[in-house]
């Protein structure tokens, strides 16, 4: 059981598809996440994903006064070129050694032929070596895994839920063979805020993000959600999908704040059914708890 709870946490959307309304901040298809997580006085700031390139975010963060030296920890989502492409960009402008948490298999292939033939998971750029030459200290694990008391990644996500879909049709090649990858690699971040409940970031939610916050409340044993947020992967998905997953969305769900692939059939439907429960993601937004 994951235990531990923080005073506060604040997420501050340093990369998204959407740069938002009459700012000047840069938009690219990926996400970027930072929470300042607060205990006893004491903050500290984990990056959750760091887009497909550094550039967008390291600009971001001058807009918003935020110095990269400030990170202490990086926690990837999962494998994909537009969550992990930026990391060794964004290591070297933090420009000492920090943990990097993720899964132990984010560092393979992971293949599509739509719209032509490529490798969407973690390109040269960022392998293993060169994260660790840039200052990563990798701790790779697909088990829950505690970052700080109260904040954690939920490790693999058990895939329960009949209309969340396994994957999204990318393969792998082992020796010759094609093996189709159900992103078991997709893992999320939780925070117990004192008093609020669990605070649960996604990056694409290939899990399905009903069966994410299923699991967060399993491992914690805590059943209120604060917020929701993140990249839900809802782009594509069927209408049955997306009324399904806003039915799943409980009234033990205080906000529900998707963004990246999540898409504008499903932000239409969680409008339509969240109502003020409901809202969306871009650069420079900013959501605390409390
Ligand atoms: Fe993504
Ligand atoms: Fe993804």
């Amino acid at each position: 059981m994951q235990g531990g709870e923080v005073d506060s946490v604040r997420i501050i959307t340093l990369l998204d598809d959407y740069a938002g309304f009459e700012t000047s901040f840069y938009a690219q298809h990926g996400l970027a996440l930072l929470l300042e997580v607060c205990s006893g006085g004491k903050c500290r700031r984990i990056l959750l994903d760091a887009g497909q390139d550094a550039a967008p975010i390291l600009h971001n963060m001058e807009i918003l006064g935020i110095g990269p030296g400030s990170i202490d920890a990086v926690f990837l989502s999962h494998c994909h070129y537009d969550h992990t492409g930026g990391l060794v960009g964004v290591l070297s402008a933090i420009g000492r050694e920090i943990p990097v948490i993720a899964h132990p298999a984010v560092f393979r292939d992971n293949y599509t032929f739509k719209p032509f033939l490529r490798n969407i998971g973690v390109t040269l750029e960022n392998s293993q070596e060169a994260v660790k030459a840039a200052g990563g200290q990798l701790f790779l694990t697909g088990e829950p895994f505690a970052i700080m008391p109260g904040v954690f990644s939920t490790g693999e996500v058990p895939r329960r839920i009949d209309f969340e879909d396994q994957g999204i049709g990318t393969y792998n090649l082992e020796d010759g063979h094609i093996t189709p990858d159900p992103l078991r690699d997709d893992m999320s971040l939780v925070v117990n805020v004192t008093g609020r409940g669990l605070v649960i970031l996604s990056g694409c939610g290939h899990a399905g993000i009903i069966n994410i916050v299923n699991h967060a409340r399993e491992i914690t044993g805590i059943q209120k959600v604060a917020v929701v947020m993140g990249g839900f992967h809802l782009i594509g998905a069927s209408e049955e999908r997306i009324g399904k997953t806003a039915a799943a969305l409980d009234r033990d769900i205080g906000r529900v704040i998707p963004g990246h692939c999540t898409g504008l059939a499903a932000y239409s439907e969680f409008s339509r059914t969240l109502g003020d429960r409901f809202d969306s993601l871009h650069v420079g937004k900013i959501v605390s708890v409390p």
